[in-house]
């Protein structure tokens, strides 16, 4: 399963891509790519420690619960890939998680290589919690221009999938537009739970369309009795 922004948006997220979306009011170049962080770091940790202290505002939503309780009482294998940097899902209970994008309560730093929690704002003076160097943590998001964490994770499950679902996405952003079409070419049904046809909706199977916190619920009841 995929998720994306749409299905943060009932808990009162911004999307990326809608007209009040978060890349209306800011360029990707200037505050999600390697050369942003390089050229104005105040910048890029002020769009991220606002993103950060929103987080403390908002709860999971019904759609994340239901994954939740599907994590909870799905008998066969499951995996939930989001591309979200918030952490609803953890929050709702989901524990088959990973997070292609990093996480927004995360940091990294570049001197020693540790990844580590991180609660507060985060400015370019900040020191890491392992080697104690100031100046080279940086928020532990996937920008554009960098690979997405656990690729190889997610190809096997990709390979071994019967079902593909893909929730409140654009199918806009590489690799993750791209699973349906590896999974339906292992020969996985593949869903779309979305508001609206995503840019991939000709590779889907069944679509849903609708909002997150109704649809999504839907699906895991009828799914969850099917199994039983
Ligand atoms: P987008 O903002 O591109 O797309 C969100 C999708 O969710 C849209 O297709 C909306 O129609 C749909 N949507 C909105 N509200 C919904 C609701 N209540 N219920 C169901 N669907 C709803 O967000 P993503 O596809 O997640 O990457 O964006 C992918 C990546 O692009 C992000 O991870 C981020 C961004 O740039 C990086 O920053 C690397």
């Amino acid at each position: 399963m995929l998720t994306g922004a749409g299905i943060s948006a009932e808990s009162g997220l911004a999307t990326f891509r809608a007209s009040d979306g978060l890349w209306e009011d800011h360029r990707i170049e200037d505050v999600a790519t390697p050369e942003a962080f390089a050229r104005d770091p105040g910048l890029v940790h002020d769009f991220y420690n606002a993103r950060r202290a929103r987080l403390g505002e908002v709860e999971p939503d019904a759609a994340h619960r239901a994954l939740a309780r599907l994590d909870v009482e799905w008998p066969g294998e499951l995996l939930v890939v989001t591309q979200n940097v918030d952490d609803l899902h953890e929050r709702a209970g989901s524990r088959r998680l990973l997070h292609m994008h990093g996480e927004l309560r995360g940091g990294w730093c570049t001197a020693c290589n540790n990844r580590f929690r991180w609660d507060g704002p985060m400015d370019s003076f900040a020191r890491c919690p392992k080697c104690a160097l100031p100046g080279l943590i940086r928020p532990d998001i996937v920008w554009f221009g960098e690979m997405p964490y656990e690729m190889e994770a997610i190809d096997a499950a990709l390979m071994a999938c019967d079902l593909f679902v893909a929730i409140g996405t654009s199918g806009a952003v590489y690799p993750a537009a791209g699973f349906v079409q590896t999974a339906a070419y292992r020969g996985a049904a593949t869903l779309e739970i979305n508001l609206e046809p995503s840019q991939g909706r000709i590779f889907f199977d069944e679509h849903r369309f609708g909002l997150a916190g109704v649809e999504v619920p839907k699906w895991v009841d009828e799914l969850l009795t099917d199994a039983a």
